[in-house]
């Protein structure tokens, strides 16, 4: 497992750049405290410890537009250099998962050295155990795999919470944004709202029933706007977490623009453009 985190980072191990804080500190370095002193490179359960450099972990939490209405999850905390920031810095309440009892204890000390013990918590727990669905934000440093194994968990957190993972993708499912242009670079997700299926409408064609078709893949739509029994395809939609947005063309011919909020089995929201706007909401069927 030492060997996958090593291969998966060739590029980085073969060449440590200037601009990057862990070139200062390289594998084999230690750090920590009085009371244990990890190495960097040490094994983990299921991947090693390798902290986030400052700069990626100040843009991770940034892209993710944390704040004090945050609660961020670092599945895998380490030294809980991500979980500190993220209640020192941009005011969230944080809780940082880590398996390894020592470097657990470690975190909950340097977190208390950072005097933000009131806003972190350091669970000593297997992250393929523990409950992390209540987070707002979810930060990852982990491995393309295991990003991939937890993908069916995160998708079935609430919609709009936002996930940003140091290095590692999430197979087929895209990144909504990406961290840098060089290395290492960071991916953001937003969880998107489930809105696949048939849905009746109000509200585009006076008080008359339209159909909305959607297909889905993760954060892509497509689909079919019926108004008036004419079908014609959805133009330029986007799914951020329950926020649909997407446009057609009205029976004048006007480019309508149609802004939604899913919620489960229903949506809300209105339609407008040139138009004055007007109501619209949806049952699925
Ligand atoms: C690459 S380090 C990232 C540390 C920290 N998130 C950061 O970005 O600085 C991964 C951490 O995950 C921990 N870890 C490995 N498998 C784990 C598991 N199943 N549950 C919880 N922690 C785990 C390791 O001990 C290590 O501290």
């Amino acid at each position: 497992m030492n060997f996958r985190f090593i291969l998966a980072h060739a590029a980085f191990v073969l060449g440590l750049s200037v601009s990057n804080s862990l070139a200062q500190v390289p594998y084999g370095t230690q750090l920590g405290d009085d009371k244990y002193k990890p190495t960097i490179g040490q094994e983990g359960k299921d991947v090693i410890w390798v902290p986030t450099n400052d700069a990626m972990a100040d843009s991770m939490l940034k892209m993710a537009n944390v704040g004090p209405d945050d609660l961020v999850y670092d599945l895998g905390a380490g030294d809980g250099k991500i979980a500190i920031a993220a209640a020192k810095t941009y005011g969230a309440r944080s809780v940082g998962i880590e398996y390894n009892k020592d470097m657990a204890d470690l975190a909950a000390r340097n977190a208390q050295r950072a005097g933000v013990d009131d806003k972190v918590k350091i669970i000593h727990g297997d992250i393929f155990v523990e409950d992390f669905s209540k987070a707002t934000v979810l930060t990852l440093y982990l491995l393309p795999d295991l990003n991939l194994k937890l993908r069916p968990t995160i998708l079935k957190m609430t919609p709009g919470t936002r996930v940003v993972a140091n290095s590692f993708h999430m197979g087929d499912w895209e990144p909504d944004q990406v961290i840098g242009s060089g290395y290492p670079q960071g991916y953001f997700w937003v969880v998107p709202a489930d809105v696949a299926g048939k849905w009746t409408i109000r509200g585009i064609n006076g008080g008359k029933d339209d159909t909305l078709d959607l297909v889905q893949r993760y954060q892509k739509v497509g689909g079919t706007l019926t108004v008036g029994g004419k079908p014609q395809a959805i133009l330029g939609a986007t799914l951020r977490g329950k926020q649909l947005k997407f446009s057609f063309i009205d029976q004048s011919g006007a480019t309508r623009a149609m802004d939604l909020t899913v919620n489960r089995n229903s949506l809300t929201g209105n339609v407008s453009e040139n138009m004055p706007i007007y109501d619209v909401f949806g049952i699925r069927r």
